[in-house]
């Protein structure tokens, strides 16, 4: 459960390797008890973050704050904090109940209790009958599971994951996300969870920090990132988005329009303040999901709507997407997704079809 306390915080981060700056003045808070996802592409300096919140690097510039007092200079061992990484870290020489009981082992914990605490851990993570097994006999899903444990039983107040499932196969990447989303709502524990992979952060989190280039482009609930995007780049990094240039015209109350070449579209800017404060002829692009588009008869609809010709289609299980060019003078490529049928949809490439979508479904970003 998410509390109001800020756990911790980044204030105006910034980190250079030599010459090359690769954080700049990145500010984040995060509450005690949330699961924060951070996504982004390589190199966008995620795994950095992480390991200045480690304290395996030291920040070039800024502070890092925990119940608001600086740990910049506090080692590793000495913040409340545990990694897992991506290669597990397991010692290949000790058992599963060996490598869990570790972090307590060295920190001087009697027997007694590190063999009780190790068995809840193996329990929490379900490997209570793996305790004597070595790392090389368990499977990849099994490892994670171990460094999970380890990384659990000295009851850190944040547990830092960076990319922990990359190496495992779809299907137990999607049953170790559950997993691990259980197991932080059971242990209240705040989790800073690393990925490039945009499901598996919507899957996860409470919220997601979107980063790119050494800056966050946007912090928000799954649900804002991705249909309230703060920048093209979120817009364009959450699945496949219809983006349409255009200028900025008036508001009107929570709505505001653009005139773009299919005409005039109204979209949504509540909660948008930027939005809805900038100045008329503005620079920007409304955005709109290809299943927020439905077809409709022409005429039935007279603003954010889009006549055309559908050039392709694609079968994809659940749902068929399908390209579609609007406009005469300058055509527009537009996604549309349709819900598949046994007997196939209404529509074949070379039809002419008319799209509406409603302007709850259309936000705008500046360029
Ligand atoms: N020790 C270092 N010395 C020099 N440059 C570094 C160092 N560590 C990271 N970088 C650079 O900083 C940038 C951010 O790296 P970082 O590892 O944080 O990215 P990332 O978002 O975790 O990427 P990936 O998804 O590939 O893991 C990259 O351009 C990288 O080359
Ligand atoms: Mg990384």
């Amino acid at each position: 459960m998410t509390t109001e306390h800020l756990l911790l915080e980044l204030k105006a981060v910034s980190k250079s390797f030599g010459q090359t700056q690769v954080l700049e003045r990145i500010d984040l808070a995060v509450r005690d008890g949330e699961f924060i996802t951070i996504l982004g592409p390589s190199g966008s300096g995620k795994t950095t973050i992480l390991r200045m919140i480690g304290g395996f690097e030291v920040p070039s510039s800024g502070q890092i704050l925990l119940d608001g007092a600086d740990i910049s200079g506090l080692p590793i061992n000495k913040r409340p904090f545990n990694t897992v990484f991506q290669d597990y870290a397991l010692f290949p020489h000790m058992n599963v109940a060996a490598n869990v009981g570790y972090g307590l082992k060295v920190r001087g914990v009697r027997n007694a209790e590190i063999d009780a605490r190790v068995g809840e851990a193996l329990e929490l993570v379900q490997l209570r009958d793996f305790a004597r097994r070595y790392p090389a006999q368990l499977s990849g899903g099994q490892r994670q599971r171990v460094a999970l444990a380890r990384a659990i039983i000295c009851r850190p107040r944040l547990i830092l994951l960076d990319e922990p499932l990359a190496a495992l196969d779809v299907e137990l990447r999607r049953q170790m996300q559950h997993f691990l989303k259980d197991i932080q709502r059971e242990i209240k524990t705040t989790f800073l969870f690393v990925t490039h992979d945009q499901e598996e952060a919507i899957a996860m989190a409470d919220r997601i920090c979107v980063m790119n280039g050494g800056h966050i482009q946007q912090l928000g609930s799954a649900h804002e990132v991705y249909y309230r995007p703060a920048s093209e780049f979120v817009a364009r990094f959450f699945g496949e988005n219809n983006l349409v240039e255009g200028r900025l015209g008036e508001v009107e109350g929570d709505r505001r329009r653009i005139e773009t070449a299919l005409g005039a579209l109204i979209c949504a800017v509540d909660g948008q303040p930027r939005l809805a404060a900038a100045r008329v002829g503005a620079k920007a692009l409304a955005v709109f999901r290809p299943e927020a588009l439905s077809l409709v008869p022409t005429g039935l609809a007279d603003q954010n709507n889009a006549h055309g010709i559908v050039t392709a289609l694609n079968f994809a299980g659940a749902h068929t997407l399908a390209n579609f060019r609007a406009g005469a003078a300058a055509p527009v490529n537009l996604r549309l997704r349709l819900p598949s049928k046994a007997e196939g949809i209404a529509l074949q490439v070379g039809d002419t079809a008319n799209l509406y979508w409603r302007a709850a479904e259309c936000r705008l970003v500046l360029v």
